[in-house]
């Protein structure tokens, strides 16, 4: 199936099987592979992505649902080798570790951002990342990570 979309700011055309994931789109055919795939059944988090400025985990979605979408991923984040303040804050609190759950946490705090809705408050955060399951950190460092951001 013919599939259209802008990814990470740029346009995209694609002949794909109907059945391709868009997980897989993006890391196999893209070699956009920033976004990562733990679960595959939509309980982890990680293949977290923006699709027109919402969080969708890339692993639920067929590649041919993202047709017209604008699609982006955690390489969008960084300018020019320079991380955003979301990455930034991040590195400055140790808020990873392996960094398995790290693209899909930061696209999902990402897309509040955009909207201004970041949270400010531990219970918010908390709530934010919810669907975001971190096997390391023990999500302490990342609550702090995006609290600073609001001070
Ligand atoms: S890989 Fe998509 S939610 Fe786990
Ligand atoms: S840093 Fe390892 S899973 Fe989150």
């Amino acid at each position: 199936m013919k599939l259209s979309c802008i990814v990470n700011g740029n346009p995209v055309d694609a002949d794909v099987p109907p059945r391709t994931l868009l997980s897989d789109f993006l890391r196999h055919e893209l070699r956009l592979t920033g976004t990562n795939v733990g679960c595959e059944m939509g309980v982890c988090g990680a293949c977290t992505v923006s699709v027109d400025g919402e969080p969708a985990r890339s692993c639920l979605m067929f590649a041919v649902q993202a047709d017209g979408c604008s699609v982006r991923t955690v390489e969008s984040l960084a300018t020019d080798g320079k991380l955003s303040r979301l990455q930034q804050t991040f590195s400055d609190h140790h808020a990873l570790q392996c960094g398995y759950c790290t693209p899909g946490i930061l696209m999902t705090l990402d897309t509040l951002m955009q909207k201004n809705a970041l949270p400010s408050d531990e219970k918010s955060v908390r709530e934010a990342i919810s669907g975001n399951i971190c096997r390391c950190t023990g999500y302490q460092n990342i609550v702090d990570a995006v609290m600073a951001l609001s001070k």
